[in-house]
Protein backbone atom coordinates (compact mmCIF):
# COMPACT_ATOMS: atom_id res chain seq x y z
CA UNK A 1 0.00 0.00 0.00
CA UNK A 2 1.35 3.07 -0.32
CA UNK A 3 1.34 6.34 1.61
CA UNK A 4 -1.69 9.11 1.51
CA UNK A 5 0.26 11.90 0.80
CA UNK A 6 -0.22 14.09 -2.38
CA UNK A 7 1.68 12.92 -5.34
CA UNK A 8 4.66 14.91 -6.24
CA UNK A 9 5.67 13.60 -9.56
CA UNK A 10 5.11 14.66 -13.11
CA UNK A 11 4.57 12.50 -16.45
CA UNK A 12 3.55 12.33 -19.69
CA UNK A 13 1.59 9.38 -20.50
CA UNK A 14 2.97 8.74 -24.18
CA UNK A 15 6.68 8.39 -21.96
CA UNK A 16 7.91 11.43 -23.40
CA UNK A 17 9.46 13.93 -20.75
CA UNK A 18 7.69 17.31 -20.57
CA UNK A 19 7.88 20.38 -18.70
CA UNK A 20 4.10 20.45 -18.22
CA UNK A 21 3.09 24.47 -17.78
CA UNK A 22 -0.33 23.41 -15.51
CA UNK A 23 -1.68 25.99 -18.22
CA UNK A 24 -0.87 23.52 -21.32
CA UNK A 25 -3.78 22.36 -23.08
CA UNK A 26 -4.31 18.83 -24.10
CA UNK A 27 -4.40 17.62 -27.13
CA UNK A 28 -6.49 14.43 -28.02
CA UNK A 29 -4.01 11.29 -27.60
CA UNK A 30 -1.43 12.94 -25.81
CA UNK A 31 -2.83 12.83 -22.17
CA UNK A 32 -0.61 14.93 -20.04
CA UNK A 33 -0.55 14.51 -15.75
CA UNK A 34 1.25 17.12 -13.90
CA UNK A 35 0.51 16.03 -9.75
CA UNK A 36 0.30 19.77 -8.67
CA UNK A 37 -3.61 19.21 -7.12
CA UNK A 38 -6.46 20.20 -8.94
CA UNK A 39 -8.45 19.72 -5.42
CA UNK A 40 -7.09 18.57 -2.44
CA UNK A 41 -8.59 17.88 0.81
CA UNK A 42 -7.09 17.54 3.93
CA UNK A 43 -8.08 16.19 7.35
CA UNK A 44 -11.29 16.27 6.60
CA UNK A 45 -13.71 15.02 9.11
CA UNK A 46 -17.41 15.22 8.41
CA UNK A 47 -20.61 14.67 10.76
CA UNK A 48 -24.78 13.92 10.01
CA UNK A 49 -25.94 15.08 13.52
CA UNK A 50 -24.15 13.42 16.08
CA UNK A 51 -22.62 10.88 13.42
CA UNK A 52 -18.96 10.67 12.95
CA UNK A 53 -18.96 9.47 8.99
CA UNK A 54 -15.50 10.88 7.82
CA UNK A 55 -12.70 10.34 9.68
CA UNK A 56 -9.97 12.34 8.86
CA UNK A 57 -9.88 11.97 5.12
CA UNK A 58 -7.12 13.13 3.05
CA UNK A 59 -8.08 13.20 -1.01
CA UNK A 60 -6.47 15.17 -3.55
CA UNK A 61 -6.90 14.77 -7.60
CA UNK A 62 -3.89 16.09 -9.51
CA UNK A 63 -4.41 17.92 -12.88
CA UNK A 64 -5.17 15.80 -15.46
CA UNK A 65 -5.49 12.68 -13.17
CA UNK A 66 -8.20 9.99 -13.30
CA UNK A 67 -8.94 8.93 -9.58
CA UNK A 68 -11.00 5.70 -8.70
CA UNK A 69 -13.33 6.00 -5.51
CA UNK A 70 -14.34 2.79 -4.19
CA UNK A 71 -15.49 1.06 -0.97
CA UNK A 72 -18.91 -1.23 0.04
CA UNK A 73 -22.11 0.38 1.05
CA UNK A 74 -22.14 3.39 3.39
CA UNK A 75 -18.35 3.97 3.91
CA UNK A 76 -18.94 7.48 3.16
CA UNK A 77 -17.98 8.15 -0.72
CA UNK A 78 -20.66 10.09 -1.58
CA UNK A 79 -20.38 12.43 1.63
CA UNK A 80 -16.98 12.76 0.38
CA UNK A 81 -17.72 13.98 -2.94
CA UNK A 82 -20.39 16.43 -1.06
CA UNK A 83 -17.88 17.61 0.90
CA UNK A 84 -15.58 18.55 -1.79
CA UNK A 85 -18.27 20.52 -3.42
CA UNK A 86 -19.24 22.25 -0.45
CA UNK A 87 -23.17 20.42 -0.27
CA UNK A 88 -22.32 19.13 3.29
CA UNK A 89 -19.90 21.21 5.73
CA UNK A 90 -16.84 19.32 6.97
CA UNK A 91 -16.70 20.21 10.65
CA UNK A 92 -12.78 20.15 10.10
CA UNK A 93 -10.39 20.17 7.43
CA UNK A 94 -9.39 22.26 4.50
CA UNK A 95 -10.84 21.62 1.32
CA UNK A 96 -8.15 23.48 -1.66
CA UNK A 97 -9.39 23.67 -5.59
CA UNK A 98 -6.58 24.73 -7.71
CA UNK A 99 -4.31 26.28 -5.13
CA UNK A 100 -7.68 28.50 -3.58
CA UNK A 101 -8.70 27.50 0.03
CA UNK A 102 -12.10 27.19 -0.62
CA UNK A 103 -12.79 25.34 2.71
CA UNK A 104 -16.73 25.79 3.34
CA UNK A 105 -17.32 27.44 0.41
CA UNK A 106 -20.91 27.36 -1.44
CA UNK A 107 -21.26 24.63 -4.16
CA UNK A 108 -21.34 27.11 -6.90
CA UNK A 109 -18.22 28.62 -6.11
CA UNK A 110 -16.47 25.32 -5.76
CA UNK A 111 -18.34 24.71 -9.32
CA UNK A 112 -16.82 27.74 -11.14
CA UNK A 113 -13.82 26.47 -10.18
CA UNK A 114 -13.66 23.82 -13.07
CA UNK A 115 -15.33 21.23 -10.64
CA UNK A 116 -18.31 19.20 -12.18
CA UNK A 117 -20.56 17.35 -10.21
CA UNK A 118 -22.74 14.52 -11.63
CA UNK A 119 -24.44 13.38 -8.43
CA UNK A 120 -25.63 9.79 -7.92
CA UNK A 121 -29.20 9.38 -9.09
CA UNK A 122 -28.68 11.64 -11.72
CA UNK A 123 -31.49 15.00 -11.45
CA UNK A 124 -31.75 16.61 -15.11
CA UNK A 125 -34.31 18.86 -15.87
CA UNK A 126 -37.39 16.80 -16.96
CA UNK A 127 -39.25 19.35 -18.03
CA UNK A 128 -36.58 20.42 -20.48
CA UNK A 129 -35.56 18.78 -23.56
CA UNK A 130 -32.44 17.35 -24.24
CA UNK A 131 -31.60 20.85 -26.25
CA UNK A 132 -32.08 23.19 -23.42
CA UNK A 133 -30.69 21.13 -20.75
CA UNK A 134 -27.30 21.59 -22.65
CA UNK A 135 -27.63 24.38 -23.95
CA UNK A 136 -28.47 26.26 -20.61
CA UNK A 137 -25.71 24.46 -18.71
CA UNK A 138 -23.05 26.15 -21.35
CA UNK A 139 -20.18 28.04 -20.20
CA UNK A 140 -16.24 28.64 -20.32
CA UNK A 141 -14.14 26.48 -18.47
CA UNK A 142 -11.51 28.11 -16.24
CA UNK A 143 -8.61 29.10 -18.30
CA UNK A 144 -11.40 30.57 -20.96
CA UNK A 145 -11.54 27.42 -22.78
CA UNK A 146 -15.04 26.13 -25.10
CA UNK A 147 -13.62 22.50 -25.87
CA UNK A 148 -16.69 21.39 -25.39
CA UNK A 149 -19.60 23.17 -27.78
CA UNK A 150 -22.94 21.48 -27.95
CA UNK A 151 -22.29 20.21 -31.35
CA UNK A 152 -19.58 18.31 -29.34
CA UNK A 153 -21.13 16.75 -26.53
CA UNK A 154 -23.84 15.53 -29.43
CA UNK A 155 -20.90 14.09 -31.52
CA UNK A 156 -20.19 12.00 -28.19
CA UNK A 157 -22.98 11.19 -27.29
CA UNK A 158 -24.97 10.20 -30.89
CA UNK A 159 -27.79 8.52 -28.59
CA UNK A 160 -28.71 12.42 -27.55
CA UNK A 161 -28.33 13.06 -30.82
CA UNK A 162 -31.36 11.62 -32.03
CA UNK A 163 -33.51 12.77 -28.63
CA UNK A 164 -32.76 16.66 -29.14
CA UNK A 165 -36.51 17.07 -28.44
CA UNK A 166 -37.32 14.96 -26.10
CA UNK A 167 -38.34 15.81 -22.81
CA UNK A 168 -35.94 14.62 -19.58
CA UNK A 169 -38.58 12.90 -18.34
CA UNK A 170 -39.27 10.47 -21.54
CA UNK A 171 -35.06 9.59 -21.69
CA UNK A 172 -34.22 6.18 -20.64
CA UNK A 173 -32.11 5.79 -17.58
CA UNK A 174 -28.76 5.51 -19.45
CA UNK A 175 -29.83 8.23 -22.25
CA UNK A 176 -30.15 10.71 -18.42
CA UNK A 177 -27.41 9.75 -17.45
CA UNK A 178 -25.59 11.16 -20.78
CA UNK A 179 -27.64 14.30 -20.94
CA UNK A 180 -26.33 14.81 -17.00
CA UNK A 181 -22.40 13.79 -18.49
CA UNK A 182 -23.07 15.91 -21.26
CA UNK A 183 -24.76 18.59 -19.49
CA UNK A 184 -21.39 18.76 -17.14
CA UNK A 185 -18.86 18.66 -20.05
CA UNK A 186 -20.91 22.20 -21.31
CA UNK A 187 -19.43 23.30 -18.12
CA UNK A 188 -15.85 22.98 -19.57
CA UNK A 189 -14.34 21.73 -16.31
CA UNK A 190 -11.22 20.93 -15.19
CA UNK A 191 -12.47 17.86 -12.89
CA UNK A 192 -15.43 15.45 -13.83
CA UNK A 193 -17.23 14.33 -10.69
CA UNK A 194 -19.20 10.99 -11.33
CA UNK A 195 -21.16 8.73 -8.41
CA UNK A 196 -22.17 5.87 -9.63
CA UNK A 197 -22.56 6.66 -13.27
CA UNK A 198 -23.46 3.52 -14.77
CA UNK A 199 -25.46 2.04 -11.35
CA UNK A 200 -28.90 0.33 -12.83
CA UNK A 201 -27.99 0.17 -16.48
CA UNK A 202 -28.25 -2.61 -18.81
CA UNK A 203 -24.47 -4.06 -19.88
CA UNK A 204 -24.14 -2.45 -23.07
CA UNK A 205 -25.38 1.29 -22.02
CA UNK A 206 -22.76 1.10 -18.79
CA UNK A 207 -20.06 -0.04 -21.60
CA UNK A 208 -20.74 3.11 -23.50
CA UNK A 209 -20.51 5.29 -20.22
CA UNK A 210 -17.40 3.71 -19.59
CA UNK A 211 -16.01 4.70 -23.09
CA UNK A 212 -16.96 8.55 -22.71
CA UNK A 213 -15.00 8.05 -19.22
CA UNK A 214 -12.17 7.09 -21.00
CA UNK A 215 -12.39 9.46 -23.77
CA UNK A 216 -13.04 12.09 -21.16
CA UNK A 217 -9.69 10.86 -20.11
CA UNK A 218 -8.13 11.69 -23.23
CA UNK A 219 -8.62 14.80 -23.32
CA UNK A 220 -7.24 15.47 -20.10
CA UNK A 221 -9.62 16.60 -17.96
CA UNK A 222 -9.63 15.14 -14.73
CA UNK A 223 -11.74 12.59 -12.97
CA UNK A 224 -13.02 10.97 -9.78
CA UNK A 225 -15.09 8.00 -10.92
CA UNK A 226 -16.84 6.65 -7.87
CA UNK A 227 -18.73 2.76 -9.22
CA UNK A 228 -18.85 -0.40 -7.70
CA UNK A 229 -17.69 -2.43 -10.70
CA UNK A 230 -13.86 -2.07 -9.93
CA UNK A 231 -12.93 -3.90 -13.04
CA UNK A 232 -14.00 -1.51 -15.13
CA UNK A 233 -12.55 1.46 -12.96
CA UNK A 234 -9.31 0.15 -12.45
CA UNK A 235 -8.92 0.02 -16.55
CA UNK A 236 -9.37 3.55 -16.63
CA UNK A 237 -7.88 5.00 -13.63
CA UNK A 238 -4.03 6.22 -12.56
CA UNK A 239 -4.74 5.49 -8.68
CA UNK A 240 -7.45 4.81 -6.78
CA UNK A 241 -8.31 5.13 -3.17
CA UNK A 242 -10.53 2.86 -0.94
CA UNK A 243 -12.68 4.18 1.90
CA UNK A 244 -14.00 1.68 4.85
CA UNK A 245 -15.99 4.17 8.02
CA UNK A 246 -14.83 7.19 6.73
CA UNK A 247 -11.33 6.51 6.44
CA UNK A 248 -8.83 5.78 3.42
CA UNK A 249 -7.85 2.49 4.15
CA UNK A 250 -5.98 2.13 0.32
CA UNK A 251 -4.42 4.24 -1.91
CA UNK A 252 -2.50 2.75 -4.85
CA UNK A 253 -1.98 2.45 -8.57
CA UNK A 254 -4.59 -0.27 -10.56
CA UNK A 255 -1.99 -2.54 -11.39
CA UNK A 256 -1.27 -2.98 -7.31
CA UNK A 257 -5.33 -3.04 -6.90
CA UNK A 258 -5.49 -5.99 -9.63
CA UNK A 259 -2.99 -7.56 -7.97
CA UNK A 260 -3.75 -8.10 -4.34
CA UNK A 261 -7.08 -10.62 -4.47
CA UNK A 262 -6.98 -10.60 -0.87
CA UNK A 263 -7.54 -6.70 -0.46
CA UNK A 264 -10.33 -6.72 -3.43
CA UNK A 265 -11.98 -9.25 -0.29
CA UNK A 266 -10.89 -7.75 2.07
CA UNK A 267 -12.47 -4.20 1.37
CA UNK A 268 -14.61 -4.36 -1.17
CA UNK A 269 -16.16 -8.29 -0.71
CA UNK A 270 -14.83 -9.47 -4.29
N1 LIG B 1 -28.21 12.77 4.85
C1 LIG B 1 -27.78 11.84 5.71
N2 LIG B 1 -28.11 11.88 7.01
C2 LIG B 1 -27.67 10.98 7.89
N3 LIG B 1 -26.83 9.95 7.57
C3 LIG B 1 -26.45 9.88 6.28
C4 LIG B 1 -26.90 10.81 5.28
N4 LIG B 1 -26.35 10.47 4.09
C5 LIG B 1 -25.62 9.37 4.33
N5 LIG B 1 -25.66 9.02 5.64
C6 LIG B 1 -24.92 7.92 6.27
O1 LIG B 1 -23.53 8.20 6.11
C7 LIG B 1 -22.81 7.01 5.82
C8 LIG B 1 -22.05 7.19 4.53
O2 LIG B 1 -22.99 7.32 3.48
P1 LIG B 1 -22.56 7.63 1.98
O3 LIG B 1 -23.79 7.85 1.21
O4 LIG B 1 -21.54 8.68 1.98
O5 LIG B 1 -21.90 6.22 1.57
P2 LIG B 1 -21.50 5.66 0.16
O6 LIG B 1 -20.13 5.07 0.32
O7 LIG B 1 -21.69 6.69 -0.88
O8 LIG B 1 -22.55 4.48 -0.03
P3 LIG B 1 -23.25 3.88 -1.34
O9 LIG B 1 -22.24 2.97 -1.95
O10 LIG B 1 -24.43 3.13 -0.82
O11 LIG B 1 -23.63 5.02 -2.23
C9 LIG B 1 -23.84 5.88 5.81
O12 LIG B 1 -23.83 5.27 7.06
C10 LIG B 1 -25.15 6.60 5.55
O13 LIG B 1 -26.22 5.89 6.13
MG1 LIG C 1 -22.88 6.84 -2.53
Amino acid sequence: MQACSPPTWETRIDGRSSAAPSEQRYPFGERLLTMDPLIDARGINTYYGASHILRGIDFSVGRGETVGLMGRNGMGKTTLLKSLMGLVKPRSGSVTIAGRDLTGAAPYMIARQGVAYVPEGRGIFGNLNVTENLKMAARAGTRGQRDWTYERVLDTFPRLKERLGHGGQQLSGGEQQMLTIGRALMTNPDVLILDEATEGLAPLIARDIWRICSLIRQTGISSVIVDKNWKHVTQITDRNVILVKGQVVFEGSSDELRGDPALLSQYLGV
